[in-house]
């Protein structure tokens, strides 16, 4: 059976009210969609500690820096809602785009800071859209916890950064990224990938586990990332938009005793990927 969908907000109001007054737990997986394992694991997570689980699906036109992609990001409701039946998923909550953003909405959210590097740079507009509309979501579910992926590292620090400044009360649980069998991390965007460049894609994991475990190991930071983004090159990613080593929370530059991030953005048979993994600096 398929989780049921719901469209309009007022009817997600009615059922979040009822729970509510039940003393039900509510959590929340905001999605774009295309669902895959990892979206499955937030879902997973979810169900063992909410009472309640509403899975959000909106292709935010407003985080796409361009018609294309958003024209061409995959789209599959009915598959997706079969997809979340068995687990037990509450509603599958699938806004209209004009009750999201009616023609009259005048507000975005704008987080400084961590926003501002890597994806930021290379991506302008982006994460204004993303605060926007997972604030808008946070509001629309009501939920207790809300659940993302660590595949998308600076995302999370947004939302955690965004929760806090704007004391929404939510409690962000964050899910470790789940990777294939080869150790690429999966991404809805992989399924445009040819049969070639899948094959390839294992390269990008690959560099980031070698490279952390040398700078683990003592190796200097600069040149063990130069060598690793020739690698990557070599292995036809073109470009490399960054393979940078920062901190964990600030996205800043790494501080000796505080947890770091290796995170990378490259692009493979006009696929734009990117991971991250821990990094205990020595
Ligand atoms: O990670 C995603 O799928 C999206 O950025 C999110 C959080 C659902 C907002 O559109």
């Amino acid at each position: 059976m398929s989780a049921p969908i719901v469209r309009p907000l007022a009817e997600l109001r009615a059922l979040v009210r009822g729970w509510k007054s039940r003393g039900e737990s509510i959590g929340v997986v905001p999605t774009m969609g295309a669902l895959h394992e990892g979206h499955l694991s937030l879902v997973r997570a979810a169900k063992a500690s909410c009472d309640r689980v509403i899975v959000t699906l909106f292709v935010n036109p407003r985080q796409f820096n361009n018609a294309e992609d958003f024209a061409r990001y995959p789209r599959t409701e009915h598959a997706d809602a079969e997809l979340l039946g068995p687990l037990g998923v509450d509603a599958l909550f699938v806004p209209d785009g004009d009750e999201v953003y009616p023609p009259d909405h005048a507000t975005v959210i704008s987080v400084s800071g961590v926003t501002a590097p890597l994806e930021g740079a290379h991506r302008p507009g982006h994460f204004d859209g993303v605060a926007t509309v997972v604030t808008l979501l946070l509001n629309m579910t009501q939920a207790d916890r809300a659940f993302f992926g660590e595949k998308d590292w600076q995302q999370l620090q947004l939302v955690r950064r965004l929760v806090q400044d704007l004391k929404l009360p939510v409690e962000i649980v964050p899910c470790p990224c789940v990777r294939a069998g080869d150790g690429l991390a999966l991404s809805s965007r992989n399924q445009r990938l040819t049969a070639e460049g899948r094959a390839r894609a294992a390269t990008l994991p690959q560099a980031l586990f070698e490279a952390v475990a040398r700078i683990e190991a003592g190796e200097p930071a600069e040149a063990t990332l130069a060598a690793a983004q020739a690698g990557l090159e070599a292995a036809g990613f073109a470009p490399v938009e960054y393979l940078a080593l920062r901190d964990g929370e600030t996205l800043g530059e790494p501080q000796p005793g505080r947890p770091a991030r290796l995170l990378v953005a490259a692009w493979l048979d006009g696929v734009r990927l990117i991971d991250n993994l821990a990094v205990t600096l020595p």
